[in-house]
């Protein structure tokens, strides 16, 4: 079944505390933290993460997807592993080789955390093949990472459809994660692509009512 993972990028300077928690009564399945650190994306929210994390971490108990958008992974971990997140994952594209992709894999692994790769939209979905059996989800990029509010690239849907039929055929047990532009009109295609997890920040917080528009993404 679909899952929920809300982006909590661009919730709202002030209202941090009742936006938390009404996200928790509307049932979403995790928080999503976008940690940017200035380097591997323009934005930097790497302290504003931490401290929406920690509070997080005090509040709720709802699993935290962290998605580190950052060139150093290791510290990254090292700090986000403070708030035990279910999910840490990190950007293929911010590895030098795969002896890195795989240290950083074994190294999310010894915090206690399940692990997760991301690939920006121009990188090809075969790239990540190799790491699958070793991580537990694939973090596909529908948008351009940086940013919240932008529109689903259309292309990514094959991207989707061809990451599904592959750990079919080879019987991995893995989860897919889309991320970015993803709203009512969008899941739909992201979910027949074979998406099971879907992060959708601006969708979620524009509306006045969380529940309905969670509820309907996971439809
Ligand atoms: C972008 C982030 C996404 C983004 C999603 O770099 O990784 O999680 O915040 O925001 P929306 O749902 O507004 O596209
Ligand atoms: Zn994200």
């Amino acid at each position: 079944m679909v899952e929920v993972s809300t982006s909590i990028l661009t919730v709202e300077q002030g209202k941090e505390a009742e936006t938390f928690l009404t996200l928790e009564k509307s049932k979403t399945d995790y928080f999503h933290i976008d940690v940017m650190d200035g380097k591997f994306v323009e934005k930097d929210t790497y302290q504003k993460m931490l401290e929406y994390s920690s509070y997080i971490k005090r509040i709720s108990n709802l699993p935290m997807d962290v998605h580190l958008m950052v060139e150093d992974i290791q510290r990254a971990v090292e700090d986000f592993s403070v708030v035990e997140p279910n999910i840490i994952t990190f950007h293929l594209e911010a590895c030098e080789n795969k002896e890195e992709v795989q240290k950083n894999i074994k190294l999310i692994k010894e915090h206690g955390s399940r692990v997760g790769i991301a690939i920006k939209p121009e990188t090809p979905i075969e790239e990540v093949y190799e790491y699958l059996p070793y991580i537990h989800m694939c973090l596909i990029m529908t948008v351009e990472p940086g940013k919240g509010g932008q529109t689903l690239i259309k292309d990514m849907l094959e991207k989707i459809e061809t990451l599904k039929r592959h750990i079919e055929k080879n019987n991995i047990d893995i989860d897919i994660e889309v991320d970015g532009g993803i709203n009512l009109k969008t899941a739909e295609r992201v979910k027949n692509a074979g998406a099971n997890i879907l992060v959708a920040g601006t969708a979620i917080l524009v509306a006045s009512d969380y529940k309905v528009i969670i509820d309907e993404l996971k439809r």
